[in-house]
């Protein structure tokens, strides 16, 4: 049987895969993840080959709960603690200065470690019977965009994954959609890394302190201009007139789709674009974003045009930030 296409998850088989240094893909809320035993260096750097990721990018460490801050983290500020036990499990990952279980092959060197309890049942059962943490970036190849389904994971890493070594684990698909929100906990006041489910608001009520607004000095290489980008050129609109301007006149009837759209279901979609989204609400953006870039380059479409979600709730920052992301990584500025 196939350890990477198996539809039940069978997570005996993941905890021996990590124990003999294999990899796993591993659903969570958020994305999907490549894991490997964080405190195993030669399975980390297969993390980073397998996604062809830079190895200076550091890696978030997943465990199974708060208490493994100690041990994983030293000198955690107050306010991290208490976003910790408020959040987790769930998509926030606290940087904090590192502890002696973080080696520098998952923290790229850095004096912090990024941690996180992700909210799934698979995913909490794999860290419950392993014991350690797993070291897991999103499973995507560098700069591309984040698995949401285990068959997404072996569309971009099933050429570098090991039939009988590494494990792919089918845990449905991620509910958020986007990567976790991560915070720099290392002064006074948290400061926003990179946007997701978790909002600045939320973040104040639970920490007890205001979110910083000054710059990070933490490197968070997710957070490069071009990032999450499907081969299709990403054009944005800030509303659904300005998407219809951007898509132009309708194509000769008969010829292939070539444009794609993501707007608000309110809008309809005009004759020879191929509809990629119609969300209702905030999360079904989020929930289905990457499915619909992903979708995107299987039909081969030339052009993306996305409306940016207004408001500035959590998941709407979120999306707007991916997909500020996706536009500058294709080329579409
Ligand atoms: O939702 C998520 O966070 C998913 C799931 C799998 O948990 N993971 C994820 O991992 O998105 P990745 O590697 O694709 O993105 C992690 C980000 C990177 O931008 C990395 O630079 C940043 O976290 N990061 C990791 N450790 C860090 C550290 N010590 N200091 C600052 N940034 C760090
Ligand atoms: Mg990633």
């Amino acid at each position: 049987m196939s350890t990477l296409a198996s539809a039940t998850p069978d997570v005996e088989a993941a905890v021996a895969a990590l124990r003999r240094g294999g990899l796993v893909g591993m659903p969570t809320e958020t994305v999907y993840g490549l894991a490997a035993d964080a405190e195993n260096p030669a399975a980390v750097a297969r993390v980073y080959a397998v996604k062809g990721r830079p190895a200076d990018h550091p890696l978030i460490v997943h465990v199974a709960g708060a208490e493994a801050l100690d041990g994983w983290a030293v000198d955690v500020p107050d306010h991290a603690r208490r976003l910790a036990a408020e959040f987790w499990p769930g998509p926030l990952t606290l940087v904090v200065p590192r502890g002696p279980r973080a080696g520098d092959h998952v923290t790229g060197g850095q004096p912090t470690v990024a941690l996180r309890v992700p909210d799934h049942p698979v995913a909490l059962s794999l860290l419950g019977a392993f014991g350690g943490g797993l070291a897991a970036p999103s499973a995507n190849r560098f700069g591309r965009v984040s698995p949401t389904d285990a068959a997404h994971v072996l569309e971009e890493l099933g050429d570098a994954l090991v039939d009988g070594l590494d494990v792919v684990l089918d845990g449905g698909s991620s509910q958020v959609g986007l990567e976790s929100t991560i915070l720099d906990c290392t002064g006074a006041a948290p400061v926003v890394l990179r946007p997701g489910a978790v909002g600045p608001a939320d973040v104040e009520r639970a920490a007890g302190v205001a979110v910083g607004t000054h710059r990070s000095e933490i490197r968070a290489p997710g957070t490069l201009p071009a990032h999450y980008a499907p081969n299709a050129r990403v054009l944005l609109a800030d509303d659904e007139q300005q998407a219809l301007d951007l898509l132009g006149p309708a194509p000769a009837a008969g010829s292939v789709p070539a444009a794609g759209l993501l707007a608000p279901a309110e809008l309809a979609t005009p004759p020879g674009v191929v509809r990629l989204s119609a969300p209702d609400s905030d999360g079904a953006y989020a929930h289905g974003l990457y499915r619909a870039l992903r979708e995107a380059d299987a039909l081969g479409l030339r052009t993306v045009v996305a409306v940016v979600p207004q408001g500035g709730a959590p998941l709407a920052t979120a999306v707007a930030d991916r997909l500020r992301r996706a536009a500058v990584g294709s080329g579409g500025g």
